[in-house]
């Protein structure tokens, strides 16, 4: 869209920051393409720097595994979002500390605690392309044979790049399986939890405020990362020390206003933004209505079971921010389709890529494949719909435990680099802590209400889509109703012997025997369904490795085409570091509405109640009234900037991730997107997207002066 503005209408728009977003999530490599906008748009590093992801500043980036983060000092801080270590603060609360409530911080490195269980900083160390290695001789395969081939590779290359002790790696597929890249990381496996504001502060809002502009989240925390003593990776012990990380960031304190440019370097999960119109369709036609209802539904279940204050509420309090947050999500995905008209405009834009190709003979070969992956996404489609409601009526937590332990057992009978991912030595220790984490998850009582939710709803299917196995198993008939369900469920819950965590984990040694021979009800129902439930996965790769064959053609076509027309096509989001450039704006998400782009401390004041989740600190409220600004106040806006609102194209995944200015100093972290924003998973709109990041001088200020945590503003390079 910018690519085709006249030099004059740009001239004309200098003075005044642009009113559109900006698209794009580049890959590092791609970015010495796009110099001269990154130069445009106000970057004052040297575009190609920040392509070498070992050099500064992207070697100060990190991944947690789901989130994004960045270090922040010579010795280990690391700096993410509260929403992404809030786990390791609930983790460490006590009913005597609740450091939930309170926050969490440790005065010394002697203090800080252990992260929750499972916790990991990657530090990319390196990437290759092996895109010739998995893709070699494929395109012979059937489709099964080509998804094998090419998931024994990305095995085999993965232990190998793990030879190196310390190391995690990963391959990772671009463009539907057209290149693959492996990324060696360095597995921080003793991760500590140093500083996290009370939820009151970093969770400000809470549900009601998520996905929400105007918003007052201090959305930041700190972990730092350990190593043993000689530097290699190591689980937790006393004598490990603080990892020295190459390049650390420098934390602005100043600086940044409307208009500014802004960066983020993050780690965003997937996006769909060249799905074909068929599966646009589907999409949004029927899976996400049908799971938006069903999550509505799923939330109020586990809220009448485990009602405010219960103990059970404690265990499933993550769940449903978790599913709050989906159906959020899923909420403004459709109703920004609908706004945008998502259906008709894929449906023009396959039109215009047809044009495309059949103004070329040569061309013609893209056209066949589009076709087929057309027909190929009916089939996905109609598998999905099929196995929606089973899927869903296997959910119980502890059937999900019997049917990984069963599968287990069966694939240990393989040689550990045959074994399907997930199962092999590498996985084993993720498995165990999934195993125990369930401990605190899990209430038989809520358990059992969802189960009735979901089985209620799969009665109702068509026999087409019922799954005689999953009939047999639980006894269900044609003419089973809802009122029976109750009582066919009892006995799982009472005779069962899994709800016990040691007997859980016994079962990972156990063989395949022990589970056929055992009369757990939970187990019983694992073993009746494992037939069927590898029929479904062998259906599944069979459509993966035919994608595999089509995709990177369709891509190919995309990229020929968008390039024809100026444009740089970059790949879906895949959890692969990208980086995305624009400028601070607000914006006008519908009509009669203007977003400015700074939320103020008195905001806070404005919209607090004292009750959850609008109750900021006595002491903060008291600072506001008092203007107490420090140095940390913008005067552009009179006040010290909260959270700020860019044009940045992110997704899930992106949360923690270090937001910089021109120079790569740390101003802010991206934390969300609007409510009119995350439609843009599909199909980027450029009027109404914007990403939601905290400011760095809000950081400062609440660390400075609501929580007494100076030591770590000492700690960082703070930039004026
Ligand atoms: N919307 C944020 C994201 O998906 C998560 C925010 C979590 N906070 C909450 N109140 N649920 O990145």
């Amino acid at each position: 869209m910018r690519k085709t503005t006249t030099v004059a209408a740009l001239l004309a728009c200098v003075a005044s920051a642009p009113l559109a977003a900006k698209e794009g999530m580049f890959t590092p490599q791609q970015l010495p393409e796009i110099a001269d906008d990154l130069r445009a748009t106000g970057l004052e590093l040297d575009p190609e720097a920040l392509s070498d992801l070992t050099g500064f500043p992207m070697g100060a980036i990190v991944s947690l595994g789901g989130c994004s983060a960045s270090f922040v000092s010579p010795e280990g801080l690391v700096v993410t979002n509260h929403h992404c270590a809030r786990g390791s603060v609930q983790y460490n609360s006590t009913a005597e500390n609740n450091y939930l409530e309170n926050g969490f911080l440790a005065k010394t490195k002697g203090a800080e605690v252990p992260a929750a269980p499972g916790s990991r900083i990657y530090v990319t160390t390196a990437l290759t392309d092996v895109t010739d290695r998995v893709r070699a001789g494929t395109d012979a395969l059937s489709p099964t044979d080509r998804y094998d081939t090419v998931e024994q590779r990305l095995k085999d290359i993965t232990a190998e790049c793990e030879e190196k002790a310390g190391y995690r790696c990963q391959v990772a597929n671009f463009y539907g399986g057209a290149e693959y890249t492996l990324i060696e990381r360095l597995e921080v496996r003793d991760v500590r939890l140093v500083y996290a504001p009370a939820d009151s502060v970093g969770k400000y809002g809470g549900d009601i405020d998520n996905w929400m502009w105007p918003r007052h989240t201090g959305d930041f925390s700190f972990y730092r990362a350990y190593v043993a003593p000689d530097g290699s990776a190591a689980d937790y012990a006393e004598e490990n020390v603080p990892y020295q990380p190459e390049h650390h960031l420098k934390v602005s304190a100043s600086g940044l206003d409307k208009g500014d440019f802004v960066m983020v370097a993050g780690y965003p999960g997937s996006t769909s933004r060249y799905a074909l119109l068929a599966e646009v369709e589907n999409t949004f036609g029927w899976n996400y209505p049908t799971f938006q209802t069903l999550l509505t539904e799923w939330i109020g279940t586990i809220e009448d079971a485990a009602p405010a204050g219960s103990d059970a509420r404690v265990k499933y309090e993550s769940r449903l921010a978790g599913l709050n947050n989906y159906e959020k999500n899923l909420r403004g995905q459709i109703d920004g389709a609908r706004r945008v008209g998502l259906v008709d405009r894929r449906r023009a834009r396959e039109a215009e890529l047809a044009r495309w190709i059949a103004a070329d003979p040569s061309r013609a070969n893209y056209g066949t494949a589009i076709a087929q992956l057309n027909a190929l996404a009916e089939e996905s489609a109609q598998a999905a719909r099929t196995s929606f409601w089973y899927g869903n009526a296997t959910r119980p937590q502890l059937l999900g435990a019997a049917q990984r332990l069963y599968r287990l057992s069966k694939e240990r009978e393989k040689p550990n680099a045959q074994r399907e991912s997930g199962y092999q030595d590498r996985d084993l220790t993720f498995f165990r802590q999934g195993l125990q984490a369930l401990d605190r998850r899990y209430d038989p009582v809520v358990d059992k209400a969802e189960w009735l939710l979901f089985l209620n709803g799969y009665i109702q299917q068509p026999a087409a889509e019922r799954v005689p196995a999953f009939d047999k198993a639980l006894g269900l008939t044609p003419q089973t109703t809802a009122a029976d369900l109750p009582g066919l469920l009892d006995s799982y819950y009472a005779d069962t012997t899994l709800g016990d965590t040691e007997t859980r984990l016994a079962l990972m040694e156990a063989d395949p025997a022990t589970f056929e021979a055992s009369d757990d009800p939970f187990i019983e129902l694992a073993v009746a369904l494992y037939d069927y439930d590898r029929g479904l996965e062998d259906a599944a790769e069979e459509l993966a490795g035919r994608s595999l064959a089509l995709r990177p053609a369709y891509m190919d076509a995309i990229t020929q085409w968008q390039r024809s027309e100026g444009q740089l096509t970059y790949p879906d989001a895949n959890s692969t570091l990208r980086i995305t450039y624009g400028n601070v704006m607000g914006g006008s998400p519908f009509d009669g509405m203007q977003y400015l782009p700074f939320t103020t401390l008195e905001g806070i004041t404005q919209k607090d109640t004292g009750e959850e989740p609008f109750n900021a600190p006595q002491r903060e409220l008291d600072l506001i009234e008092a203007k107490d600004y420090g140095k940390y106040e913008l005067d552009s806006i009179n006040s010290v900037p909260v959270n700020f609102m860019s044009d940045l194209d992110v997704t899930g995944g992106n949360s923690g991730s270090a937001t910089l200015n021109a120079k790569g100093q740390l101003v802010g972290l991206l934390f969300d997107g609007t409510f009119e924003s995350v439609n843009s998973d599909w199909d980027f709109d450029p009027r109404t997207t914007r990403s939601i990041h905290v400011d760095s001088r809000y950081m400062l200020w609440v660390m400075d002066k609501v929580d007494g945590a100076q030591a770590l503003i000492e700690e960082m390079d703070i930039v004026e």
